[in-house]
């Protein structure tokens, strides 16, 4: 992340590295905000409408009014894409309560804090593409509103932790013995051909990409379906796929160690990929 690039905070356009925000922010205090992460590929972002529709549900969630209409983020975005030197990039969007003197209770009267940056996007590399990445299973810790989205992290960051000193790049989790989803990612499984992936209740975050994955399974007459899916058929599943906006679609390959299907990413995924690519390549 270039320090320099052009950040937004509270009307103010200036480089990251001169950006500051009160302690008494409640963001800080309190993780009391939401936020989004929006791709951008060849300077256009990528599925931006749904992203703000999922932003204005979150502040509806937490009762902050959305600080711009659809139209002001978007000129907001527009103008920060444009001042990075890099075609694809991921956009980061936050809005906190605002500043206030400590009280856990909402204060009256309180400006949000909006803050927006942007960063070069590496896109996921050919050997994570055609390797797939390793993943390990994990109680779900995390608090009972995961549809939000939510800067209240902690949850999320002990969750990839836990994954990385294991030796894995990200945690497929589960609740109950039901699957949830990854620290910052949605899980899908795939058996006999058909793409399966969790409600879309409180228990998961509803990306971006999981009705895009619907409509990519549409498209391309893929068996597609929104159910609890048990713990041993994630265990037994002939592929695990995952989907964020920074790694779009990517395959598991390994499951606490052992081999998802015969190791390899496998032919549903090479599909979705190939489907992804070119929503891309026609954005
Ligand atoms: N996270 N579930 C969780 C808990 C997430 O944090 C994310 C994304 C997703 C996938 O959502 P989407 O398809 O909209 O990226 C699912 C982002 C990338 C992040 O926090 O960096």
């Amino acid at each position: 992340m270039d320090p320099q690039n052009l950040c937004y905070l509270n009307g103010e356009w200036q480089p990251l590295a001169d950006a500051r925000i009160s302690p008494l922010d409640r963001g800080f205090i309190f993780g009391d905000g939401v936020y989004e992460v929006v791709p951008v590929y060849h300077r256009k972002p990528f599925r931006f409408a749904q992203h703000l529709v999922r932003l204005e549900r979150s502040l509806g969630e937490i009762g902050i009014a959305n600080p711009f209409d659809r139209a002001g983020w978007q000129a907001l975005v527009e103008r920060i894409v444009a001042a990075c030197p890099a075609d694809d990039q991921y956009v980061y969007i936050q809005v906190t309560r605002g500043v206030a003197k400590r009280d856990f209770a909402f204060p009256a009267d309180i400006k949000p804090t909006v803050f927006a940056m942007t960063t070069p996007f590496q896109r996921p590399s050919a050997q994570l593409r055609d390797g797939g990445l390793h993943a390990v299973t994990r109680e779900d810790e995390r608090w009972a509103r995961c549809d939000i989205k939510s800067v209240s992290l902690l949850g999320a960051v002990l969750a990839r932790q836990f994954a990385v000193e294991r030796d894995a790049q990200e945690v497929v989790q589960f609740r109950d013995g039901w699957l949830t989803e990854g620290s910052a990612s949605n899980i899908w499984i795939v058996k006999s051909g058909a793409v399966s992936g969790p409600p879309r209740d409180r228990r998961i975050l509803e990306g971006i990409r999981y009705g895009f994955m619907g409509e990519l399974c549409a498209a391309n007459s893929i068996l597609f379906t929104e159910r609890r899916i048990a713990r041993a058929e994630v265990d037994n599943a002939d592929e695990l796929v995952l989907t964020a906006a920074t790694r779009e679609v990517l395959p598991i390959t390994r499951l606490d160690g052992k081999p998802v299907g015969n190791g390899a990413p496998g032919p549903i995924y090479r599909r979705l990929r190939a489907a992804y690519d070119a929503a891309i390549a026609d954005l």
